[in-house]
């Protein structure tokens, strides 16, 4: 693969280009991928376009996850089909995991032009050079290769101080819910030299956090092609990026219980400046809802990984994500779920409703089967003990002093900053004299079940 120079591209927006809007829904993975598209298209002459009234081109990058998902992307679709009515050459394009999982059925809407699955972004240029003389075009291959290791993203919304780097795609393991195997194919991890790169170049031009991003990072392996000998895991890379400076935080996600050893975990005590907080999705405190869900792991185990967290990294802050309702889910399981949120007492968590997808394994072997009614008094129990526990543990943090990495204004006052300590938490303060990308050390004063107010106490 062509191994260019990291370049800080920054987006271009010249009316004299041809016009692209791109909107984008899903996980950071998917953020990340958008940043990849926009440089794609930047070098092959394109200019992002902010109003999507005055776009030529308007792309849609969507996501499969869940129902709502795909149903919140339709209703766009029909927003945009509005616009091509008076717009006769706008050009429209799907882009990931909807495209990859409807592929040709998006054409059905009548609305879209291009139909390109997530492997298929360097075709985008010659995808919408083809639409004006020969109609709909539509590029849905995976690849087992493409890292897109040498693209500079182009960072769209950016604070300028945090950056996603994504060192890896697409998933081996088969949850029997999950869609993301099909829409994103087979694990494939990229090469940590360019990873090293491009963390390198944001932090000298000015960013002071990296967030590497892999549907599952503990299973991160390189094997290099001349010297199979030679190899990085997970841990390895996470200290490759950690040395770049002490001034360069990291972060990562997502962990998995099945995969996350201690080496990771001593790694992160090793350096500072590798953020105290692991993305550890349960989905389930039920062993029997765990072994259906083909997570590979028991509550036992999962409990095991969460007191290895707490005995190695003390200050560790630990967040989960948790299924309401899979099928054949009892009381009791459900309640197993409960007694793990209130054993393990999370500082956070994104918590949903079972929702099927077709022609996953639980769709083809399982009935979904706990009513809606039943899914959603669940999922509300839930949510309603999370954030009692997230407001207890952030009461916990009053008085304590962190370091805190500043974001930007707040959008609530202008007096006031925002930025998160180590363990993820957003902090609001008032910081005159300072700015985005310093660091500051600041002492809980109040908080909500979401936010921690605090005052900065040294610098
Ligand atoms: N790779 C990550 C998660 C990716 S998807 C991991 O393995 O943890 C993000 C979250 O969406 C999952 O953790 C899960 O909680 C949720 N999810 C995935 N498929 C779902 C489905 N069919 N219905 C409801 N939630 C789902
Ligand atoms: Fe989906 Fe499981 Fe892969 Fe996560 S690890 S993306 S939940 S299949
Ligand atoms: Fe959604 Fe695809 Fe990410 S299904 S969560 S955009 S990997």
């Amino acid at each position: 693969m062509k191994q260019e120079q990291y370049r800080n591209v920054k987006p271009v927006f010249d009316t004299h280009k041809p016009q692209v809007f791109i909107e984008t829904y899903g996980c950071q993975m998917n953020v990340n991928d958008s940043e990849v598209v926009l440089s794609i298209l930047q070098d092959a002459g394109y200019s992002l376009c902010n109003e999507m009234t005055n776009a030529d081109i308007i792309l849609i990058n969507t996501c499969s996850i869940r129902d709502n998902a795909e149903q919140r992307v339709l209703g766009r679709l029909e927003v945009f089909r509005q616009e091509k009515k008076k717009k006769k050459r706008l050009v429209i394009g799907v882009l990931g995991c909807m495209a990859e999982r409807m592929k040709d059925s998006l054409f059905e809407t009548n609305t879209v032009d291009i139909v390109a699955g997530p492997d298929a972004y360097r075709d985008l240029p010659k995808l919408i050079a083809a639409v004006a003389s020969d109609g709909r075009q539509i590029n849905t291959i995976l690849s087992h290769e493409e890292t897109y290791a040498d693209i500079s993203p182009v960072r769209m919304d950016s604070n300028g101080v945090s950056a996603y780097i994504s060192i890896m795609r697409g998933c081996n393991n088969v949850c029997s819910y999950c869609v993301v195997p099909y829409t994103r194919g087979a694990e494939r991890s990229r090469d940590p030299q360019s990873i090293i790169r491009e963390a390198k170049e944001l932090f000298s031009n000015g960013y002071k956090e990296v967030n590497l991003l892999g549907q599952n990072v503990d299973s991160y392996l390189w094997v290099d092609r001349d010297n199979p000998t030679k190899t990085v895991n997970f841990a390895q890379l996470l200290e490759l990026v950690a040395l770049i400076s002490p001034q360069l935080r990291v972060r990562f996600s997502t962990s998995h219980p099945k995969d996350m050893g201690n080496g990771v975990l001593y790694t992160m005590a090793m350096y500072s400046n590798i953020c105290n907080h692991i993305h550890l999705p349960v989905q389930s405190g039920s062993t029997v809802m765990l072994d259906r869900m083909n997570r590979k792991y028991t509550r036992e185990g999962y409990l095991e990984r969460i007191a290895k967290i707490r005995e190695i990294l003390p200050d560790c802050a630990i967040t989960t994500d948790v299924i309401a309702g899979f099928c054949g889910e009892t009381q009791e399981d459900h309640d197993q779920t409960i007694s793990l949120f209130k054993e393990v007492r999370f500082d956070g968590a994104f918590m949903f409703m079972y929702s099927e997808r077709p022609n996953t394994k639980a769709a083809r072997q399982f009935k979904d089967d706990v009513s809606v009614e039943v899914k959603t008094a669940r999922l509300t129990e839930i949510i309603d003990l999370q954030n009692e526990i997230s407001l207890e543990r952030n009461r916990e943090s009053i008085g304590k002093i962190y370091e805190v990495l500043i974001e930007g204004t707040s959008k609530r006052s202008a007096d006031e900053m925002v930025g998160r300590n180590q363990q993820n938490k957003m902090c609001v303060f008032a910081a005159e004299g300072h700015h985005a990308g310093e660091y500051v050390m600041v002492e809980v004063t109040s908080c909500s079940s979401a936010t921690l107010h605090a005052k900065i106490v040294e610098n």
